[in-house]
């Protein structure tokens, strides 16, 4: 798992201003809450006291209160009040990591980690919205029982389909090779598929015969370790882009926020035919997925047996590895040991501004 990238948190339907939210991913508990402006703010949810779980507390005068003692912290992450020391500033150690937070789609995205704005990845964008003859359905959120790069490397991979998924055909480059292009955060490839069979008849899109495979193209694209982009190109401009934004839970438990988005068969009529359609086909990946060994992918690539087909998933490691050098890798094992008397936090952009934090942030890889 790696920080300083944007993760989902939330549904933003799911964060009312009233009662604030907890959210466990990358090993660490934060909690989500909306000041009386409706600004959501995503905070380390370990009160610096003596452990409280902010989550379980409540908000008041756009701060979120500890349930133990009552300590208040605004969206920043400073404490504002200790009541039993009424009248008394609260030292300026009394403070948490607070993470930027980004609300688009229905969706409450952090940044976990401290790089400043100017360094971070683009903001979760999805270039479809408002564009013309597109429509986003609101986004669909399922949990998966694997790691979170195995699902990625899931999408990256064109040649599961023509067994996992038969209906979908099989891709018709030579020898499985793929071109694939590396961009800033992530790398992408495109290509045909052969074979192709409408297994679905309520599939509505505009192919010709049931066997037609005529210019239907398929590709996905990575943006940092989380973002799955795939793009299903079938004839006659009839196009769906699929938006996977996962949170890893844990080393085994993924939480996927999946934006559909398309260029046909619009209105909302039709959103209930072709989701069902899409989580059939995720279910089938599902599957599988849950069955990899070992659930994460191993650290050294001669540990598998990789072939041409597997060239995206090979660009998405190596992108892993200039993270993973980078110091954002997060060292699972040594945080699962220690957390039984040390609570880690990622570190925020604040942490860059000043020092004297009360939580360890959390251990990471080095060589
Ligand atoms: S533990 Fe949060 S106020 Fe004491
Ligand atoms: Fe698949």
């Amino acid at each position: 798992m790696y920080f300083n990238f944007w993760y989902p948190i939330c549904l933003g339907e799911d964060l009312t201003q009233d009662v604030p939210l907890r959210a466990e991913l990358l090993g660490v508990r934060l909690v989500a809450f909306r000041d009386s402006n409706n600004t959501a703010h995503v905070l380390s949810d370990v009160c610096i006291h003596r452990g409280g779980s902010l989550s379980k507390g409540k908000v008041d005068s756009d701060c979120v209160v500890c349930p133990y003692h009552g300590w208040q912290f605004d969206g920043s992450g400073r404490c504002v009040s200790i009541p039993s020391v009424e009248g008394k500033k609260p030292p300026a150690r009394a403070k948490i990591d607070s993470y930027p937070v980004y609300e688009r789609y229905g969706i409450i995205f952090a940044f976990l980690g401290d790089l400043p704005e100017a360094e971070r990845p683009p903001v979760p964008l999805i270039e479809e919205d408002g564009m013309d003859g597109w429509e986003l359905s609101t986004p669909i959120v399922f949990e998966v029982g694997a790691y979170f790069e195995r699902s990625v490397e899931n999408g990256l991979d064109p040649i599961h389909n023509e067994f996992v998924h038969p209906a979908q055909g099989a891709p018709t480059v030579e020898d499985s090779s793929i071109n694939v292009e590396d961009h800033e955060w992530g790398s992408s490839f495109e290509i045909a598929f052969g074979g192709y069979k409408q297994a679905d008849k309520r599939q509505k899109v505009a192919l010709t015969s049931d066997t037609e495979t005529e210019g239907l193209r398929a590709g996905s694209w990575h943006i940092g370790p989380n973002t799955l982009i795939t793009g299903i190109h079938l004839p006659e401009n009839n196009s769906f882009v699929q938006y996977f934004f996962e949170a890893p839970l844990s080393d085994r438990r993924t939480k996927i926020f999946f934006v559909p988005t398309r260029n046909n068969n619009l209105g909302a009529e039709n959103n209930e035919w072709i989701n069902a359609t899409y989580m059939n086909v995720a279910d089938e990946d599902i599957a599988i997925i849950e069955e990899l060994w070992p659930i994460g992918t191993p650290d050294n690539l001669t540990k598998e047996l990789l072939a041409p087909g597997d060239a995206a998933v090979v660009k998405y490691r190596e992108f892993l590895k200039t993270w993973e050098n980078n110091g954002w890798r997060i060292d699972w094992s040594n945080m699962q040991n220690a957390q039984t008397n040390v609570a880690f936090a990622i570190p925020s952009p604040a942490r860059r501004e000043s020092g004297n934090w009360i939580l360890d942030t959390v251990p990471v890889y080095t060589d």
